[in-house]
């Protein structure tokens, strides 16, 4: 919410006696004020339920509702109004029990203006501190929330890297099993056998699920450092060269403009070749899937302090907002069992982790999505 200052409160004036209300009114007016009025507690509900107010100056002796019941009405429904009543100079009792119902304060009748200025700047002074405690609290709120998401996020990669590696001896067992029925199957005294190719056909399947599963572990794992994998100087533009090279087989069938906005001076880090390979394939390969039979993606690069910033914005189909929260979890996908596995994004935020890099995304339904990612020039630690 913006800071809200004191030209803009909005005020409801109450008071049924009209020439004394309409004095009121225009003399606050002079004063940068502009009250809505109402005549009685019915009217002034009434307007509170259509308008949004800060303060309302509320005459307690009134026909009908009185003030301190209209009072108590409002403080139960609008928590944030402050109310400042008017009494008559003859009746402080109200004003008293008009505080111990939740008014801001009082004053009597004859009203000095300049006092009642004073108040109603005092009042919105409160609302106005409430608000902004509101916006801190909300802010904090989300902070937290992004932290939250990172650490668990990186806790799951650990946890999903010790599985990955576990699964992958089993499913090479299962792998090397299934190859050697199929030979069996296929030698010359199988010939006569007949089911063979009923079981051919089953060992087939295994193998195909085989794949499949690899696929997931490999991505998993396919990040983890090489033990003789050094860090080194990485050119991101010859490296986004080559991993377009990769992905051939994907942009086969698409007219893909490929717009280069590379800077050879912010184009050079020191990191981890490897990874950074694997973080441009995964994002690279979102871009290509984004867009339909014709379309665009522009690559970028910046520096800012001691890093440099790297844009993948393509001009494809887009993330909706209730996805973009999720995109980086393991498993997220929206694409046909074929064609994903959910893994990508989390595996680059892993990887980013690493290396002491981040991530952010920003993206609009039918128009477009914009990775950037920011890394620093020169990594020190080994990732
Ligand atoms: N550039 C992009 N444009 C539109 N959607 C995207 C883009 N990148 C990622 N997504 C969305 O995020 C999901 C997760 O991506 P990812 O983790 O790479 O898994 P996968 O590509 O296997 O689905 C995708 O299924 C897709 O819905
Ligand atoms: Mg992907």
């Amino acid at each position: 919410m913006d800071k809200r200052y004191d030209d803009n409160i909005r005020l409801l004036l109450v008071d049924d006696e009209e020439g004394f209300r309409a004095a009121i009114a225009r003399r606050l007016t002079k004063r940068g004020l502009k009250p809505l009025q109402a005549s009685d507690g019915k009217e002034c509900l009434d307007i509170l339920g259509q308008e949004s107010v800060d303060v309302v100056v509320l005459d307690v002796k009134m026909p009908g509702m009185s003030g301190i019941d209209t009072l108590k009405v409002i403080k139960q429904a609008y928590e944030k109004i402050q109310v400042i009543l008017l009494t008559g100079n003859v009746a402080v009792t109200d004003g008293v029990e008009g505080i111990k119902s939740g008014a801001f304060d009082y004053l009597t009748k004859p009203v000095e203006i300049d006092h009642l200025v004073n108040k109603i700047h005092q009042a919105f002074e409160i609302i106005r501190l409430e608000e902004e405690k509101q916006t801190e609290l909300e802010y904090r709120a989300k902070l937290e929330k992004k932290m939250i998401d990172t650490d668990r996020l990186a806790s799951l990669g650990t946890m999903s890297t010790g599985i990955a590696h576990e699964i992958n001896n089993p499913l090479a067992i299962i792998n090397e099993s299934a190859g050697f029925i199929k030979q069996v199957l296929n030698s010359a005294e199988m010939v006569k056998y007949s089911q063979k190719d009923i079981l051919i056909m089953a060992a087939e399947k295994i193998e195909k699920s085989i794949k499949r599963a690899r696929n997931i572990t490999h991505q998993l794992l396919g990040h983890v450092k090489k033990p003789d994998t050094k860090l080194s100087e990485v050119n991101l533009k010859a490296l986004l060269y080559e991993t377009f090279g990769l992905l051939k087989k994907d942009i086969r069938d698409k007219q893909i403009n490929i717009h280069w906005q590379i800077d050879k001076n912010k184009n050079v880090i020191w990191s981890d070749p490897y990874q950074i390979r694997q973080v441009l394939m995964n994002l690279l390969s979102n871009a290509v899937h984004a867009l339909p039979q014709t379309g665009s993606i522009t690559l970028s690069t910046d520096e800012i302090e001691k890093d440099i910033i790297l844009e993948i914005k393509d001009n494809g189909v887009g993330i909706p907002k209730e996805n973009l929260g999720r995109i980086f979890d393991p498993f997220f996908t929206t694409k046909s069992f074929n064609e994903g596995t959910g893994l990508g994004l989390f595996v680059v935020h892993k990887i980013l982790l690493n290396l002491n890099g981040k991530i952010d995304v920003t993206s609009k339904v039918g128009e477009g999505t914009c990775f950037q990612i920011r890394l620093p020039k020169c990594n020190k630690s080994n990732g």
